[in-house]
């Protein structure tokens, strides 16, 4: 058996977030070592008590520790409450006392940390704002040596933003630590909008799945999700009372590479203007730009450019499926 993906996750729960933590925890592959915690769908504060809640109520104890407050250069705004909810979880009527503290360390410390602990065996999925590498890289320039991989659920090439004609969430809170995570040089891979807009799932997936498992955590699931769905079936009724499950995406490229079509080439991100937070690729190749930025020997990065919908769909429903929950806390 194919050894365990060791997985720092870096998030901002988040209802997108909430699923990928799960199907993380829930994979047979997946060892999730540390959850980061970032602002983004709410406050980095808010992210974290999410963190601990969501790890905690699933009858887990990984380490959380908090991280980027707000973005590196740009102002910051306002988190999307009508998306995630105030809570980020879509506004939950009651919490039980699910306990757990953050770590002393800040994100960008921890990741450091644990690197130079295991070197070369850290992949870290990120799937929000990139303060923290950011940061992390600033502790730590050899830090690209010191992962094993980084992939990121983040930008888009060809499909439209959704925060500007152009640009995606992830990238567009922070574009200047994004643009120096494209420059770093260490093996990454992003899932941007390109694929995640083509894998959308029900409301009535994670009810039904909530009534089958008869468990906190996915009955907590299952109410982010409802929320999250009556959002984006505002946008796109066309979908039905469904969303699309961005997040997961990173992990199901990590542990199911081969459901993606992939190109490879330099990535930048526009830090200012009205482009502010595109992620541009090179999508040619070979062709000496004379505009400096695009100098041949940046770091290259790989991009997802198509996805097996359905095969992604099976493996989320068989993950979530089986059989990974602690008892119950109860509520
Ligand atoms: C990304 O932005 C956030 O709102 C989601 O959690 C996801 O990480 C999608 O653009
Ligand atoms: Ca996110």
């Amino acid at each position: 058996m194919q050894a365990k993906h060791k997985v720092i996750f870096d998030t901002d729960p988040g209802v997108d977030d909430a699923m990928a933590l799960y199907f993380a925890m829930a994979h047979p592959e997946i060892d999730v070592i540390a959850v980061t915690t970032t602002f983004g769908n709410v406050t980095v504060q808010q992210a974290t008590t999410n963190a601990l809640y969501l790890t905690r109520i699933a009858g887990s104890d990984i380490p959380v520790a908090q991280g980027a407050a707000v973005p590196m250069n740009k102002t910051p705004g306002q988190p999307p409450a009508f998306i995630h909810g105030a809570d980020g979880l879509g506004n939950l009527p009651s919490r039980v006392d699910a306990g757990g503290q953050a770590q002393e360390l800040s994100a960008a410390e921890y990741i450091v940390k644990m690197a130079r602990a295991y070197p070369g065996e850290i992949t870290l999925v990120a799937v929000a704002p990139l303060g923290n590498l950011g940061l992390a890289l600033r502790l730590e320039p050899n830090l690209p040596k010191l992962l094993k991989k980084v992939v990121l659920m983040g930008g888009t090439v060809l499909e439209p933003g959704n925060v500007s004609p152009v640009a995606e969430a992830n990238i567009w809170n922070d574009p200047d630590s994004a643009d120096l995570v494209f420059t770093a040089g260490w093996d990454l891979a992003i899932v941007g909008l390109d694929v995640t807009h083509r894998v959308w799932m029900t409301s009535a997936y994670f009810k039904d799945l909530a009534a089958k498992k008869k468990h906190l955590a996915l009955d907590t699931l299952s109410h982010a999700v409802n929320f999250y769905c009556d959002f984006y079936s505002s946008i796109r009724p066309e979908l039905g009372h469904a969303c699309f499950c961005h997040d997961v995406l990173a992990f199901v490229y990590l542990v199911k590479p081969e459901l993606f079509k992939t190109k490879t080439g330099r990535v930048r991100v526009a830090t200012e203007g009205i482009g502010n937070g595109q992620t541009m690729m090179d999508r040619h190749g070979g062709i000496p730009y004379p505009q400096a930025g695009w100098e041949a020997t940046r770091p290259q990065t790989v991009v997802c450019m198509e996805v097996d919908t359905a095969a992604t769909l099976k493996l989320i429903d068989d993950t979530l499926s089986g059989d990974w929950l602690k008892p119950s806390l109860t509520a």
